[in-house]
Parts: structure tokens; C-alpha cells; sequence
């Protein structure tokens, strides 16, 4: 970095990396000695969000580096890696569940080695916890230290002890490890990690470091790399892709990267996600109207329609403000396909500020919505507020936005009938029908009147049959 005013440098130093590979080789040859030349497998699963899911292709990079195959079957594993999320006490009681669970595979293979990471293991109860109550586990590491898988590894293969690493920091981007995709049609692109919302429910900032958006070269270069290996839909992942390049010493923001990736040769669909409305420009709306690769569906999380209770959640816009995009982006895009996120029950709404939640979604006509009941996370601002509306009754609520937007789903894909589509043929739905979806993230699915020939490819679909959430068509050509 250079000059005054830099901006800090996030990058894992190269010396750091270097000695990871040397790691790498000293693992293998623990691994080549206890395992006689056959190769191990690793059972790596992984929950929660894209982010979290595109973490898992890069320690499966690494695993794979070190000599390990992959298998989905956990009693034929050598090693089992649970890559973990903490966005709701529901997700971590279930990653609770399998991880005890794994007990009894440990008493018919010993020499299982069991480890965790991801946004869980980055807080200390959950590794306080993991220590005391579970003593089979054999690793536990956070989210900044994934590039240390070799040494950690080693550590644990060569010492036989646990080993526990989970400090906290504001971050790092570790550039040029080792992927391992499980598909090559579709690809995630990470081009910033992190987040600095600090929203009053939410633990990612806690768990994720501090918002820190990798270098245009670094990004234009896995996309091409993306693309050569046949990769036909890109999806960009931040939390927030709306802010990036906010700390890059560089003329750059989200616009202007989406507009240099849909420069780059090539057939293939450009997606992305998050869209945090504070930081959506009309900037942003009129580059995905110009840009043709970039898919016709924005995904901008609303969580609440009340201003007093957006307030509280610390969003940093109205009511107001997102249908002043909405409204834009409709009138750029008039075909744009709305998705959002929604939390009920927030600590202290009420049913009448819910009703303005309800009345946004009417006001929108969303394709489809992720909503979840309020969940407190420990050390968050929202923990602590009062909460006296019942679990029940949120319930309920919940209940009636779902048949509010199943009915409004269902209305919007019956105007698909009749429309033909290109769509991305992702590969089979059942025996005989394929699938794929829309620009708009619409799934169609349709026989397969050409023995799979067309999978990997775009082709263009009629819709013939719409359903509340999927549409059913035939293929065109
Ligand atoms: N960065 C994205 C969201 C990531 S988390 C954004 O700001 O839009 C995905 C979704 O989980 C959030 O949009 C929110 O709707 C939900 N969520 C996060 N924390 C939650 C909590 N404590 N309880 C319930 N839902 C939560
Ligand atoms: Fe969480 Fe808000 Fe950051 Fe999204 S923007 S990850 S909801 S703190
Ligand atoms: Fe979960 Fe971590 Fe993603 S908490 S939603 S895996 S950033």
C-alpha cells in the first residue's frame, strides 16, 4: 500500500501462504504413511448461505491439495468437516444435533478425525461448548483462518490433540487458494466478505469480520477462469455487494464491476447477491437494465415494511425510500423479477406495524420471499430488547404473510403462460423432466424430449403450466 491515505490491506501475506504450502506437503506425508497409498475421503457439509457455501469449495481446495478424495457417505470418511452457521438458534440447534450425532460414528472408526469451522465456531460460547460437551471433536477453527487448514491439519494428524483456532480479527482475504466446485455450470464469485451494518438481530458482523471487498483484477480473473471451465452463471456474493469497493484505494463501486464482468466474452448469465437497499443507487438499476448478461432479478431485503421498527433493526432506510426503488427499478427493468428477505416478530413489533410489513408485499408483488421468525443472537442489540409478543402468535403472523405471498406468487406465474423463456438447463428434476430457471430465478421444469443433450446449455422454454412456485413447460429448441 502506498501513499497517506491508504486503506488497509487485508491481504494474507504471501510469506503466510508459502508456508501453508509448505504445510501442505508435510501433511501429505503424514496422510501418505497412515493411509498405506489409498487415497482418504473427507465428508465436508456445509450450511447456511452462499458465502458460507463458496468458504466450502475453498476448503475443499485445500483438502484436496493435501491428498484428500470426497464422499458423501459419513461412515465411509476419514474426516468429517462441518462447515457451520450461526444466523439463527434454529441452524445452530440442528448443527448441535448432527455434530452429536457423529459420536457413534467415532466409536465404529476411531481414527475419525472430526472437525468444525465456519460463522459458529467463531463465537467463544459455541467453542466453549464444543470443548466440554463434545470431546470426540478434533478441530475447531473460525472464518479467518480457512487459508490455515494445512498447518492446522497437520497439527492435529501429527500431534493427535485438539486443536482449537478461533481468534478474533477484522478479517483477511486470502487470494489464490485452491477451489474445489461441485458443478461447473453454475459458480459463485465472492468479491467482498464481511459486514459493517451492525443490524440490531444480526450476528454476521460478529462472525464475519469487517466488510473488505477483494481487488477488480483479483475478480475479473476467477471469472474468467469461471468461464473457461464452461461455467454459464455466475453469481457474485457479498453480504452487502452494493457497498463494494468502499475500502479499495481504487475508482471503483458495484456498477462498475458488474459492467466490467459483462464485458468479459462469453455466453453466460450474470446474478448477484446481497442487495442491501440503503446502498442500492438508481446508478446500479440503470447498469443492470443496460448490462445484457446480467440476470432480470433483484434480490433487495426489505426485513420490515414500519419505519419505527426498521429504525430499530438499524437498517439505515424508510419505507418510503425502497419503493422509491422498487419504483425505479420497474421502470428501468419493466420484466424485473423481486425477491426479498422479511423477519417477523422483531422484539416489539406490533400487529399493526406488521400490517405495514403485509402491505409491502402487496404494494411489491415479490416472485418470492425468505422470511423467518425473529431469532435472538447472543451479543447482538436486538438479544436484549424487550420481546413480549408470543411465539405463537408470530406464528400466526407468519402464517398469514405466507398465504399473502403464496397467493400473490401464484398470480404472478400465471402470467408467465404463454411466454417462452431462455433458461439455463441445470440438469434433471426427476427421470425424464429437466430443469432450469429463469433471468428472473423463476424454476421451469420440462420433458426431456432431446436424452439430455442440452444440459449445461441455455435453450428457450413456453411456459405451458404454471404452479404457485414453479412453472412447467416445453422445450421451444
Ligand atoms: N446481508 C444480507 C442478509 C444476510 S442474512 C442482508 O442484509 O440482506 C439472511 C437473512 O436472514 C436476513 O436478510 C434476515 O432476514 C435473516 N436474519 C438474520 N438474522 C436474523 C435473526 N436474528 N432472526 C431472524 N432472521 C434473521
Ligand atoms: Fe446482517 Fe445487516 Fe450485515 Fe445483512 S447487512 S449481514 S442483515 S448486519
Ligand atoms: Fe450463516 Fe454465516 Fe452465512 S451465519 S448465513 S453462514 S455468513
Amino acid at each position: 500500500m502506498s501513499g497517506n491515505n491508504a486503506k488497509k490491506s487485508y491481504l494474507v501475506p504471501e510469506e503466510e501462504l508459502l508456508k501453508q504450502k509448505e504445510f501442505t506437503c508435510l501433511a501429505k506425508e503424514i496422510i501418505s504413511a497412515k493411509f498405506g497409498g489409498r487415497t482418504p475421503l473427507a465428508m465436508v457439509h456445509t450450511y447456511g448461505c452462499q458465502g458460507n457455501v463458496s468458504d466450502g469449495e475453498r476448503i475443499q481446495g485445500l483438502l484436496e491439495s493435501i491428498g484428500y478424495g470426497f464422499t458423501d457417505d459419513v461412515n465411509k470418511a476419514d474426516l468429517v468437516l462441518y462447515n457451520t452457521c450461526a444466523i439463527r438458534e434454529h441452524a445452530e440447534d440442528r448443527i448441535y444435533g448432527n455434530v452429536g450425532a457423529l459420536k457413534n460414528v467415532k466409536k465404529n472408526n476411531p481414527d475419525l478425525i472430526i472437525a468444525l469451522c465456519g460463522c459458529m465456531m467463531q463465537q467463544e460460547h459455541v467453542c466453549e461448548r464444543i470443548r466440554k460437551s463434545y470431546p470426540f471433536v478434533n478441530l475447531v477453527f473460525g472464518t479467518h483462518v480457512i487459508h490455515k487448514i494445512p498447518e492446522l491439519l497437520y497439527t492435529v494428524l501429527r500431534s493427535g490433540k485438539r486443536v482449537f483456532s478461533s481468534e478474533d480479527c477484522d478479517g483477511v482475504i486470502a487470494e489464490n487458494l485452491p477451489v474445489h466446485r461441485d458443478g461447473n455450470i453454475k459458480g459463485w464469485l465472492p468479491i467482498m466478505y464481511g459486514c459493517n451494518n451492525f443490524c440490531s438481530y444480526c450476528v454476521v458482523p460478529y462472525v464475519r469480520g469487517r466488510e473488505r471487498s477483494r481487488q477488480p483484477e483479483e475478480i475479473i480473473k476467477e471469472a474468467k477462469e469461471l468461464i473457461a471451465n464452461g461455467c454459464k452463471d455466475i453469481t457474485l456474493l457479498g453480504q452487502n455487494v452494493n457497498s463494494y469497493g468502499k475500502n479499495l484505494d481504487i475508482d471503483i463501486n458495484f456498477a462498475k464491476l458488474l459492467e466490467m464482468i459483462n464485458a468479459l466474452p462469453g455466453d453466460f448469465i450474470i446474478r448477484f447477491m446481497t442487495s442491501h437497499p440503503k446502498d442500492c443507487t438508481e446508478e446500479l438499476l440503470d447498469t443492470m437494465a443496460r448490462c445484457e448478461k446480467v440476470a432480470k432479478h433483484f434480490h433487495l431485503p426489505f426485513q420490515s415494511g414500519n419505519n419505527r421498527v426498521l429504525k430499530e433493526m438499524n437498517r439505515g432506510y424508510t419505507r418510503e425510500k425502497y419503493m422509491s426503488l422498487v419504483d425505479y427499478a420497474r421502470k428501468v427493468m419493466p420484466d424485473i423479477s423481486l425477491t426479498s428477505d422479511i423477519i417477523v416478530g422483531f422484539p416489539g413489533e406490533t400487529y399493526e406495524e406488521f400490517k405495514d410489513t403485509l402491505s409491502l408485499i402487496e404494494y411489491t408483488k415479490f416472485t418470492s420471499l425468505y422470511t423467518f421468525i425473529f431469532s435472538p443472537r447472543k451479543g447482538t442489540k436486538a438479544e436484549k430488547m424487550p420481546d413480549p409478543v408470543s411465539r405463537e402468535e408470530k406464528g400466526k403472523w407468519f402464517k398469514e404473510l405466507c398465504d399473502l405471498q403464496e397467493s400473490i406468487a401464484g398470480k404472478r406465474t400465471a402470467l408467465m403462460k404463454g411466454k417462452t423463456y431462455r433458461v439455463l438447463c441445470e440438469g434433471y428434476a426427476r427421470e425424464g423432466v429437466l430443469n432450469g430457471r429463469t433471468g428472473g430465478n423463476v424454476m421451469i421444469e420440462f420433458p426431456d424430449t432431446v436424452e439430455g443433450r442440452i444440459i449445461g446449455e441455455f435453450c428457450d422454454v413456453l411456459v405451458t403450466e404454471p404452479l404457485t412456485w414453479i412453472v412447467r413447460g416445453e422445450l421451444v429448441k
